[in-house]
Formats: structure tokens, sequence, C-alpha cells
């Protein structure tokens, strides 16, 4: 049965050896967001901070920190498992004759059990404050020089104003006062793009920021699904059992029925101040910029609520391992519209946007730029600085293997594209401009005679069979 809440999931980490209670008093300045990176930077265990100073609420984090725990929290030990649910659903056929329809029923039904479900009331209808107020929830600042506490693990729902789609994002808020926040969405974000058709409109968007969830509907935030896709239908396709939603009270949004705590309210596109400074994952302060004001009026919770926090700076922090299963979730979809990519790695210490390399199986010449330009205009990674594109040979995952082919198979001025001023990550501290940058792609296959390469083609040493099979045969008797 999959995890149902943030407590089954504690109980079923601290079962697994993945999870350890601190009952120190600690302070949610500064303190645990040190004590948090010393563990992620040691592959350490998931933290229940249950004595938090000045606060009557545990706060847990690097809940998600390694692949064992985001294994358990969603249940597979295969991700790309996940996206090809996904791709087998644009698959199925709708039945037409009647020995068809029986076929597919089972296929049909199983389907009918991902879809989120609406109730009445749930563990986070418990309790309900309409004088509400972020002074009583443990929200950590986790750098020095920050602007001062931020929720850095919220996801934010918001529904497209035409078409009423859900979406979930994890976009940090940094706290101004008790009611008052800065919604960091960035421009290329589903949220962003809500509430710029809201704000197009004349209207103010209407937000509800969940906390702590079935770890499959947190993964959902992060996860940058194809437009169009219910997020809260994805969390059910992840966990394979749709999620209980309940009604907000006071803004017109579905929620996890099971989450913790629910921040309800508006983001008002009138009210645009500077947000930042924030120690972020790129590894430095991203600086002020302006970003809309969200308004608190109303708390969904739980009696007893678990604060669920990450912190992020310089790679590899807990967000690396939720990207690395990002990244081999959606590999089957990537196939999808590039159906020669073999395989495909964004490696932790260049934040996700920063690089990516793609193996692939090349047919014909010019075909590694047809790769790049299709995943340059697929989806978020649009924003992907770097691309450096491989043969199948090469495993993507083995930086080595990857530095022998671009250093073996590409030639600078032949096989390096630049393309500038184009989308690039909000975060990136290198772009002329925020939000506009250039690309490079390195074509790192072998080129061809096609290509125009008209010497002979290197063959790579490898050692022959006779030899391979001697060696091993004797190999006890060498003494090594
Ligand atoms: C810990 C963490 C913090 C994040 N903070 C932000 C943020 O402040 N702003 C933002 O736009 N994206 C942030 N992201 C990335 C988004 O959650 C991610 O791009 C997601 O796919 C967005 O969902 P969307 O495509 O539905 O907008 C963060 C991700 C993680 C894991």
């Amino acid at each position: 049965m999959p995890i149902e809440d943030t407590s089954e999931f504690i109980k079923v980490l601290e079962g697994a050896g993945e999870l350890r209670r601190v009952k120190t008093q600690v302070d949610a300045d500064l303190e645990i967001a040190e004590i948090l990176r010393r563990v992620m930077y040691a592959n350490g265990p998931a933290v229940l901070f249950e004595n938090v100073k000045n606060y009557d609420m545990p706060v847990l984090g690097n809940a998600f920190g390694s692949m064992k725990r985001l294994q358990i929290g969603l249940e597979t030990s295969d991700f790309t498992e996940i996206g090809q649910r996904i791709v087998d659903m644009t698959k199925m056929e709708i039945p037409s004759g009647f020995l068809n329809k029986i076929k597919k029923l089972p296929e049909l039904s199983k389907m009918g059990d991902v879809f989120p479900r609406l109730e009445k009331s749930g563990p986070v209808t418990e309790v309900f404050e309409d004088s509400p107020s972020f002074g009583k929830i443990p929200i950590l600042k986790t750098w020095h020089r920050d602007a001062g506490k931020f929720i850095t693990l919220g996801l934010v729902a918001t529904k497209h104003p035409e078409t009423g789609i859900r979406n979930l994002g994890v976009y940090r808020m940094q706290i101004i006062d008790d009611k008052t926040a800065l919604m960091h969405w960035q421009k290329h974000k589903r949220g962003a793009h809500h509430h710029d058709i809201s704000r197009d409109r004349g209207e103010k968007i209407e937000v509800a920021i969940i906390i702590g969830a079935e770890p499959a509907t947190v993964f959902s935030a992060v996860a940058p699904v194809p437009e169009g896709l219910d997020k809260y239908l994805f969390a059910g396709i992840t966990r394979q059992k749709g999620i209980k939603t309940v009604k907000c009270r006071t803004v017109d949004l579905e929620v996890p029925a099971n989450a913790e705590i629910v921040f309800e309210g508006y983001v008002d596109p009138s009210d645009i101040r500077e947000e930042g400074p924030f120690g972020d994952h790129t590894g430095y302060y991203t600086p002020t910029e302006p970003y809309p004001t969200f308004r608190l009026t109303g708390i969904l919770r739980r009696q007893k609520p678990i604060y669920l926090t990450t912190i992020v700076g310089k790679p590899v922090l807990e967000d690396a391992y939720i990207g690395k299963v990002i990244e081999r979730s959606f590999l089957p979809l990537i196939r999808m519209f590039q159906p020669e990519v073999v395989d495909f790695a964004m490696p932790a210490a260049g934040w996700f946007q920063g690089m990516a390399i793609i193996s692939i199986k090349k047919r014909y010449p010019g075909q590694a730029k047809k790769v790049m330009m299709g995943l340059w205009g697929l989806g978020q990674l649009a924003l992907t600085k770097m691309f450096v594109v491989v043969d199948d040979d090469i495993n993507v995952h083995n930086i080595d293997d990857v530095i022998w082919a671009i250093t073996t198979r590409a030639d600078p001025a032949r096989d390096t594209t630049i393309i500038n001023n184009t989308p690039t990550d909000t975060l990136d501290p290198a772009s002329p401009l925020v939000n506009l940058g250039s690309k490079l792609g390195i074509d790192a296959t072998q080129k061809t005679k096609e290509e125009g390469f008209t010497r002979e083609i290197q063959q790579k040493v490898e050692v022959d069979e006779p030899t391979k099979n001697l060696v091993n045969s004797r190999w006890p008797s060498y003494g090594l």
C-alpha cells in the first residue's frame, strides 16, 4: 500500500534506519539549517527535530535526501516506470467493439484508480484558523545573509484560470509578516503563467500552499510534467493510487486531504516587492528580484502537524536526489519525442538546469544537433544551458567517459553550437541578463563521412576475446 502521509513516511523511514530524531532544543533561525547541511553533505539520514525553540511543532528535513529514501517514498526502485506509465496511458486505445471493451476493462479500471477523489473532510481539515498567522509555524532561516525566513518545500497549488487544470509547484516563499509573503514562482513556471493570465484579466489568483503530504504528491510538485497534465493525477500515477482531496475554506481550490498544513490565500499582482537575497541551489545568494505578494486568508491543519522542509545550497544537497529521480522518471517521455535517445543525465553539480548529457543511437548526419534542438524546445529542458550529445557506447553517468568522448570525438570549431538570446534559468548567476542568455551544444558523437569527416575513423583499443579468455582462465594463478 502506498504511503499516505508524512507521519507514515517517518515511521517507514525510521523502520528502515533512514531517520533520526533530535530531542535537543534547536533554533529554526540558522541552527536547524546548518545541522541539516552537515547531515546532507555526509549522506546522512532524514532528521526529525522534535524540540524547536519557541514552537510547538516538529520539523522534518532531508526526508528525500537519498535514492533509498526516494525509493521508499515512491515505492519503486525503477523510477523510469513512472514516466513509462504516462507513455503507456497515451498509447491506450479507446475500446470500440464489445470484445475489445472486455479486454481493455482491467486496464481502464486500473486507470480509474489513479484519479484524485474529493472527500468532505480529511486529516488536514481537523483545524481551521480564520485568524491565520505564519508566526506559529517553525519556518527556517537557512543562510545568514538571507532576507529572512523562507518556506522552501511548500507545494503551491493553483488552477489554470481558463482550463481549470490543477497545478502544484515548489516555489519558495519569503515571509514578510504574519499574513504576507513573497511568491518566488519564476517566469517559466506554471504558477507564474497562471498568475499572468489572472493578472491580464484584472484578477488576483487564488493559491494554496501545502506543507507535507503523500511523498508522491511532494514529488509531483517538483516534477516538470507535460503541459495539461493535472499534478494531482500525476501524483496518483506515481503512487498507483489516487490521492484524496478536500476543499479549501477561503479559496476555491482542492488540496490533498492528507496534508499537514495548508496556507490559503491569494497572490496580488498589483503588490510587487523585492524578494531575496536567498542562499540558493546554485551555491550563490540569488540577489533581489521583483516578485508578487501572497496574502494569507486561512490555515487548514492537523491537530498536531509536522513542518516538512528542506534547505538548498551548493550541490550536492537534498534537492539533487529529487532531481535525479526526475531525470530517471522522465527518460521515457523524452524518448517519446526523441526516440534515438538512449540515456540522459543531469549531473547534480550542474544544479540540473546547468548541463545535461544525452547519449543517442546515431543513424544520420547532424542527428546530435537535431536532438539538442528538440530538447531545447521541450518543457523545462528549454532552460538547460549546455547539452553534450554522445554515442550510445558512452556512459552518460560516468563523467570520465563523457570527457573522453568530448576530447576524442569533438572538434571545437566543427562541433560546438552557441545560440544567443535564449531563455535561461532565472537562477543562472552567469547569464548576461536574468532569464536571457545563451546555449552551448557539444556534439561529441563520432563524425562520419556524411558529416564531412574524411579521415580514417580510428578503432577503439579493446581487448581481443582470445587474450581476454586466456587471462580470465589463468587469473587465479597470477597471485594478484
Ligand atoms: C527545494 C526546491 C525549491 C525550489 N524552489 C523554486 C522556486 O523558488 N521557484 C521556482 O520557480 N522553482 C523552484 N523549484 C523548482 C520547481 O519546483 C520545478 O521547476 C517544478 O517543476 C515547477 O513546477 P511547474 O513546472 O508545474 O511550474 C524548486 C525545486 C525544489 C526541489
